[in-house]
């Protein structure tokens, strides 16, 4: 028995809609799993090839084990391989990849015991919240919020297929520093704030009124408390605007960043990654598109 997962990279908060908002892109890891008579060997090539663990402690196999379990069934020997195109440690969703991935191969091979639902809760249990994986299951951009222990999501739909810079500073993050320096409590204006721009980004996705999004992708909730641990983003989200992209956003707890231009996308990724040079700091840009599906399997 064998399968093939393709599992796309994702954004979270999209500026305002911290730990609800998730977008996927058209950058994806490949999943493949094989049983085989005994043990595991796990292969990794691409993003993370020799960093990511390929023993019994790797991200893609603790999901396959949590899959058999809660079926109730025994773990086979496996055979894995993860042909990775997302970077890791970037706020591009790529522990929400291992983890939608591994949950979706391994509930294929063990014969689909789990529906949606279940699957979510188990990645939930794992990545702590919702935004980034509800997005890699299911693809699009959604909405999710986490109810007693669950997830409750929707599909947001989206007016017209829209291009996205990204633009990847040569640093790691991770999102465990990336969220100690928030605040345990914010300002009644702050949430006020934050709410308008939530509701007015919805409704430009939903609309495609793209005029908005500068206004509609403005955050107070987290951004400007991780500009201090994120060298770069400050004048890469100024070198977005001068540019003309429609509003910029840290993707997830970052550090790459994200710009909305819908006319000359490759002269805002250009002036960006200019702007993380002049301090110093390389950078991998892309342009992107979203991507309509999340992980599927593919053979
Ligand atoms: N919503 C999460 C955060 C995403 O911003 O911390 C982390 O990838």
């Amino acid at each position: 028995m064998r399968v093939k997962v393709r599992v796309p990279a994702t954004s979270a908060n999209l500026g305002p809609g911290f730990d609800s908002l998730g977008m996927a892109l058209d950058l994806y890891n490949y999943v493949e799993m094989e049983t085989t008579t005994g043990g595991l060997a796990l292969e990794v090539v691409g993003e993370g090839a020799g960093e990511i663990p390929r023993d019994e402690s790797n991200l893609v196999f603790l999901m396959t084990k949590k899959v058999f379990q809660e079926a109730g069934q025994a773990v086979p020997g496996l055979a894995i391989r993860l042909t990775n195109g997302i970077p890791l440690a970037r706020g591009l969703g790529s522990s929400a990849a291992a983890i939608v991935g591994g949950l979706v191969a391994a509930n294929e091979l063990a014969g689909r015991p789990l529906g949606r639902d279940a699957l979510l809760t188990l990645a939930l249990q794992e990545e702590g919240h919702a935004d980034n994986i509800t997005a890699a299951l299911t693809g699009g951009v959604t909405a999710a919020c986490i109810v007693h222990g669950a997830i409750r999501f929707l599909p947001i739909p989206v007016a017209n297929s829209f291009t996205v810079v990204v633009v990847i500073p040569d640093y790691h993050l991770s999102t465990r520093v990336a969220r100690s320096v928030l605040p345990d409590s914010i300002a009644f204006s702050d949430a006020v704030h934050n709410i308008g721009r939530v509701a007015l980004l919805v409704a430009a996705l939903t609309t495609g009124r793209w005029q908005i999004m500068d206004v509609a992708t403005q955050d107070r909730l987290h951004q400007p408390f991780r500009q201090h641990v994120l060298p770069g983003m400050a004048a890469a989200f100024d070198a977005a605007q001068e540019a003309g992209a429609k509003g910029a956003v840290l993707s997830g707890s970052g550090p790459t960043i994200l710009a909305f231009a819908q006319e000359a996308p490759e002269r805002v990724l250009l002036e960006m990654r200019a702007a993380y040079a002049r301090e110093g700091i390389a950078t991998q840009g892309r342009i992107c598109r979203l991507s309509p599906t999340g992980a599927e399997i593919i053979a």
